[in-house]
């Protein structure tokens, strides 16, 4: 094997080692395709590179962590240990249509339980190809209102009270945040904190709860910048390093709705999969068929019909005021 042959092998090896390889010079970057052969020179840079730099894909991360001033995301048990607690008050969220652990046969359990089997099915990647960042999950709709905080609380309770699925549900809707009002989370940083101090860790800002397998991540400070923060390089790495580092763990943002805020485009950008929701009878095709042009560029697209009649759908998810409780 000539040396070239050798120094390609060993670029490709440390590629996929995950080592961030140093960018070819400019005069480089014009060779031409048939003139791309790594030299000696780029391989030496290259190791180089390697010495300075701590291996692997873990280094991978924590190098781009450092670079945009975050610190990088601990796996899930250490994040946990830093973690505030909040008591949820089941008995409240009950009364207020929420899936809870003790009644696991009511009307909107069996829903939601119907509504969470493809998420979780695309996200663990069951009976097909998984996802990229399929555990990644945002809840959505064209316009205010329409049961987007009902639906991913309702979404991220019924994973986590069945034994198959941890979660954590992040209040994406950095602008009107509705969880802490809904569950009364502890005042405390947040995913905005995170994107802008660099003296905190991820479990600084993660809220433990008493559903064992759910956890809680806060809007965190307000930012008058909050949308070019979503649309940061540092969200997306952020959001890349929770898909990687919470692989068994589904993530269900809460977010602003498609049409009234550009956050939610942005925020979209970065997901796995999109839960739309839609309410019954208030929101015009028009504003739907808007709603989805925005976010074209997803893979993964689910519409929840919410806010539905009995007698529109038989079975129909969401019971409405006046509906009696089961
Ligand atoms: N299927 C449902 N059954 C009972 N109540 C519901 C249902 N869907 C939504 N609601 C109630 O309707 C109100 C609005 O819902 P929600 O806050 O989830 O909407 P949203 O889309 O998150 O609104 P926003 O755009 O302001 O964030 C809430 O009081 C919520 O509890
Ligand atoms: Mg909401």
């Amino acid at each position: 094997m000539s040396l070239i042959e050798q120094a390609a092998k060993r670029l490709e090896e440390l590629r996929q080692a995950g080592a961030e390889l140093p960018d070819a010079p400019a005069a480089d970057a014009q060779r031409s395709a048939a003139d791309a052969t790594p030299t000696p020179e780029a391989f030496v840079r290259a190791l180089d590179a390697r010495g300075a730099a701590p291996h692997g894909a873990q280094a991978t991360r924590r190098m781009r962590a450092e670079e945009s001033g975050r610190r990088p995301v601990p796996p899930p048990e250490q994040a946990e240990e830093l973690s505030r607690r909040v008591v949820l008050d089941l008995p409240r969220l009950k009364a207020r249509g929420f899936v809870t652990p003790d009644a696991p046969k009511s009307q909107i359990a069996d829903e939601f339980r119907v509504i969470k089997r493809p998420i979780i099915r695309n996200a663990v990647g069951k009976g097909g190809t998984r996802i990229k960042h399929g555990n990644l999950v945002m809840v959505t709709s064209a316009l205010p209102s329409e049961g987007k905080t009902f639906t991913s609380l309702n979404l991220a309770l019924s994973m986590a009270t069945e034994v198959d699925s941890t979660v954590l549900l992040v209040d994406g809707d950095v602008a009107h945040p509705s969880i802490p009002a809904l569950l009364g989370a502890p005042h405390g940083p947040g995913l905005l904190d995170l994107l802008t101090r660099d003296d905190l860790d991820f479990g600084d800002a993660l809220v433990r709860t008493n559903v064992e397998k759910l956890s809680i991540l806060p809007a965190g400070s307000r930012h008058r910048r909050s949308t070019e923060l979503l649309a940061s390089e540092q969200m997306a790495s952020l959001l890349r390093e929770i898909a990687t580092r919470y692989q068994d763990r589904i993530i269900v943002f809460d977010s602003p709705p498609l049409l009234a805020t550009t956050e939610a485009r942005v925020l979209a950008a970065n997901m796995g999969q999109i839960v739309m929701v839609v309410a019954a009878d208030s929101t015009s095709q028009h504003a739907v068929n808007q709603a989805l042009a925005t976010i074209e560029g997803c893979e993964v697209v689910m519409m929840v019909l919410n806010k539905a009649s009995r007698t529109d759908v038989g079975a129909y998810y969401g019971y409405y005021p006046n509906d009696e409780a089961t």
